[in-house]
């Protein structure tokens, strides 16, 4: 069985330190695994409820719903979650696409400890299936990775491959 992970970047900068762990991490899945970037996070319109809602959210839903599993990753912003992001999950809260969906949160973060905190609980409202082992926040995620966009951590390596894995296992 092939599975397909839907990643969701918190950050709209292409060099970002999330950009790079995602990137890093179609290196590190298995073969039978495919990992796509849902990309247009930013062109996504602010959250009003409209219905019909929008065709940028309607695409969305439905890549969400197709996804066997769901992998976020992102930077903390001003001790919280970045806009963009809690953005296109508040468009998820009423159609419900997130409800018993396997999900990673992986925070890569100078710190990160209250953006992740507030995401898990994002995730909690919306019944997405996150575990401990799904769960993971890289401090000082810059000292991590080189300029080349490797990470340079092999610990965080080995943390990344445990996520995927956890991941996986629970579709
Ligand atoms: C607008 C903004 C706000 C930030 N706020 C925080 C913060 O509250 N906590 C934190 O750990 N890092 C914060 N950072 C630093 C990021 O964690 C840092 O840039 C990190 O390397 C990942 O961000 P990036 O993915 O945009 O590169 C902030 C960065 C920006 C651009």
């Amino acid at each position: 069985m092939s599975i397909k992970i839907l990643a969701l970047p918190g950050s709209l900068r292409s060099n970002s330190s999330s950009n790079v762990v995602l990137n890093s991490l179609q290196h590190l899945v298995a073969p039978d695994v495919s990992i796509y970037v849902y990309d247009s996070i930013g062109m996504l319109p602010h959250f009003d409820d409209s219905d019909p809602a929008p065709a940028a959210v309607v695409d969305f839903r439905k890549q969400l719903k197709e996804a066997d599993a769901i992998l976020i990753c992102t930077p903390e912003y001003a001790f919280g979650v970045p806009g963009s992001l809690k953005n296109a999950l508040d468009w998820t809260v009423s159609s419900g696409e997130f409800v018993d969906k396997p999900v990673a949160l992986i925070t890569a973060s100078s710190n990160g400890e209250y953006g992740h905190a507030a995401l898990l609980l994002i995730l909690k409202a919306i019944s997405a299936k996150v575990t401990d082992e799904t769960s993971l926040l890289i401090r000082f995620v810059r000292s991590k990775i080189d300029k080349q966009g490797e990470i340079t951590d092999s610990i965080v390596k080995d943390q990344l491959r445990d996520v995927l894995a956890a991941l996986v296992k629970n579709v």
